[in-house]
Formats: structure tokens, sequence, C-alpha cells
């Protein structure tokens, strides 16, 4: 039997503007330009408007992004870049394909996003940047991060695939605080194409210029190659063109975010919920609650017809994939406890209200029938 809510549903999002989005795929194919083309430049410069400026080079993935951002800025081979291990495990894949090695930080506990005192703490004579994330939805502290990175003379770079259009408490967009910033435009992101896509987003245009070089084997002009280490990781046309419509459409959707968000802040009986942090503009990319005795709360769920997923359940640094760094349990208590206690529920841009009151409700009947006994 399918679940009376589901995770996530994408249809809403096409339908809401079916024709500008059906006019778009058609303006592509009448052009028969399906790469790198008028429609990617035109994005660029919207996206790169929407930020207050700077430059944005469209890229394949999210995953790429941040690669690029990282190899634009000259960061590789005997490099150390600090990031989260409580993220999407792109995040880590992103350093390390960059030829730097990822070192993990542990996270705040109110808000899931990098300590500014653990990163200072990991900062080695090899670091050279910080890759800090700003997850399901929420701003990292950009103010904080950014001065420990000042004080150590390293790059910024913000990974902003989950959350496009957040501001931080002094008002200012995801993306812009960093030296680079790398986005993803995968379906079910805010700003999400109709298949793969990313962005970076730098402030130097001698970054933009290398990012745009590199995504299109290190050419400078048809058939000329400057950088070493090139490959393809273009944006296409028809994504892109997609992309303008969704663009002009994400204040409203990250509003109606908010409203969803809002109505389970009011309605939920859980007592660990992500609220917005006092100043900022969070996006809801994930509603994502702590539970402790999460595994059997979600089966419960589950059962009552609640689709639940887990963001994240095991820690980069204990992924076997990066076991080669030597990370072990224990060395990041906040981010190993987020991986056992947190869930995320069902928010999503056509989410109706009946849907979302029938995972109130199934939560808050769960929570009466399994209060600890007094
Ligand atoms: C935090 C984070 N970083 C990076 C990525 C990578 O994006 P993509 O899937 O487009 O490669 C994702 C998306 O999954 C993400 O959530």
């Amino acid at each position: 039997m399918p679940p009376t809510v589901p995770f996530n549903d994408l249809h809403p999002r096409f339908a809401a503007a079916a024709a500008e989005y059906r006019a778009a795929v058609e303006r592509v194919l009448a052009r028969a330009w399906y790469v790198l083309g008028p429609e990617v430049e035109a994005f660029e410069q919207a996206f790169a408007a929407y930020h207050g400026g700077g430059h944005a080079v469209g890229v394949a993935n999210g995953t790429d992004a941040i690669e690029l951002a990282l190899r634009a800025a000259g960061i590789g081979p005997g490099d150390e870049v600090v990031t989260v291990a409580h993220t999407a495990v792109a995040t880590a894949c992103g350093v390390e394909r960059s030829g730097a090695r990822p070192v993990f930080a542990d996270i705040r506990a109110d808000d899931y996003t990098l300590d500014a005192a653990a990163l200072a703490a990991a900062i080695t004579p090899r670091t050279r940047a910080v890759v800090a994330v700003h997850l399901y939805g929420q701003a990292a502290r950009l103010t904080d991060l950014r001065a420990v990175a000042d004080r150590h003379s390293l790059l910024l770079i913000e990974d902003c695939a989950q959350a496009h259009g957040a501001r931080d408490e002094q008002g200012r967009r995801v993306g812009t605080v960093g030296d680079l910033a790398a986005f993803s435009f995968y379906p079910t992101k805010n700003l999400g194409a109709f298949g793969d896509g990313g962005a970076v987003l730098a402030r130097d245009p001698a970054f933009a210029a290398r990012a745009r070089r590199l995504r299109n084997y290190g050419q400078t002009d048809r058939y000329h190659h400057a950088d070493p280490g090139g490959f393809n990781s273009r944006l296409d046309e028809i994504q892109a063109a997609m992309l303008t419509v969704a663009l002009g459409r994400l204040d409203a959707d990250n509003a109606e975010r908010n409203r969803l968000a809002e109505r389970y802040l009011r309605g939920l009986a859980l007592a660990d919920l992500p609220h917005p942090r006092p100043g900022c503009e969070h996006t809801y990319h994930l509603f994502v609650a702590r539970v402790p005795g999460r595994d059997a709360f979600r089966s419960r769920l589950a059962a009552r017809g609640v689709q639940t997923l887990i963001h994240y359940p095991v820690p980069v640094h204990l992924q076997p994939a990066y076991a080669h760094l030597g990370g072990r349990e224990g060395d990041l208590p906040e981010t190993e406890r987020a991986a056992r206690e947190v869930v995320s529920l069902p928010l999503f841009v056509g989410l109706t209200d009946a849907q979302q009151d029938a995972v109130i409700a199934a939560v808050n009947a769960d929570l009466l029938a399994h209060r600890p006994a007094a």
C-alpha cells in the first residue's frame, strides 16, 4: 500500500508552472543548441544577479561544483580541507576529487552546522580551505567561520546544495560570504533542475574563469587547452532554461516551505524541532527533528502511513569509503549523535495541509502512546 503521505513528490513543482517549463524546452529545441549556449549564459547571469553579483559557472552537478571550486582556487594534492562529516557524502567526494585530503570537524548540537571551535582545532600547517555546509536549509555560522578562516588565511567555500536563497543572521545570502560557493540543482533541491546540474559562484573573476575552463576540458578557445586536469562538467541548455524558470519561483517556493515549517513547529508535540535561528532565513530544504529511539519511531510512523528519511544515518568519517582517513567512532560526538537521532519529515512544495495534518496527527498520537512512564 502506498504511504498516505510520501516523503516527497515532485509532480506539483512541474504542474505549478508547466506552461513556462514547456516553453523553455521548446525554445531550446527550436534553437537546436544543446550544451553551453545562450540558456546557460542567461541562467548564469540571473543566478549571479540573485546573489547580488559575482560570477556563476554552470556545471554538471553539485559534487563537481565542490571539486571545481577547490581546484579553481588552486587547492589540490598535499592540501587539507576541513569540512563536516554530517552531510551528504558528496561534500567529501568533491574534496577528495580535488586531490586534497578531507579533514572532518564536529558540528554544533543546535543547528547541525560546522562548529567554529572544532574548525579551529582541526587546522594544521597543511590546511588551505574550509568547506562549510548549510545543512537542511539553515545557514552555517558564517560570521564565526569567516573569522577563523581569515585568522588562518584559509579559503572559505560554502556548500549551498541544501540552502538556495537562505540568509544568515546578518541578512547575507548563503554563497556570498565565502570566497567560492558550490550549488547542486539535483531535482529535489529547493532550486531543482529536471536532471542533474550545479554551479560554482565566485567573487574573484579569475577563480570563475578557471572553473569555466576546467568544466570544458581546460579549454581557453576552441581546441586550445590551458589548464591540465580539465574534464567534462558542462551544464546543458535544457536544464539551464528550466532552471531560469525555477529561479524565478525560488523565493515563493522557499516562502511556502516556511509556511509549512511553521505549521509543523506549531502542531508537532516533539521536543526537539528545527526552529530557524533568530534573524536568519531558513529555507527548510528538509524538516529534521531529533527523536530519541528514532528507528522505532520511524517504523511506527510508517505503519501510520507517513514516510520519513534519515539525513544522514552514517557519518562520512565512519563510511568504509573514508576508512583510509583513520576516522573512528567517538571522534565526532555531536555528528555521531545526530546520525542516531535525526529524522526528516515530509516537507515539499505541494504538500497539502490535509497531508501535513495527517503527519502531525500521526506523530502526536505516537508520542501519546509511547510517552515514557512518569
Ligand atoms: C550538502 C550537499 N553537498 C553536495 C551535494 C552534491 O550534489 P549533486 O548530487 O548535484 O552532485 C548534495 C546533493 O546531494 C548535498 O546535499
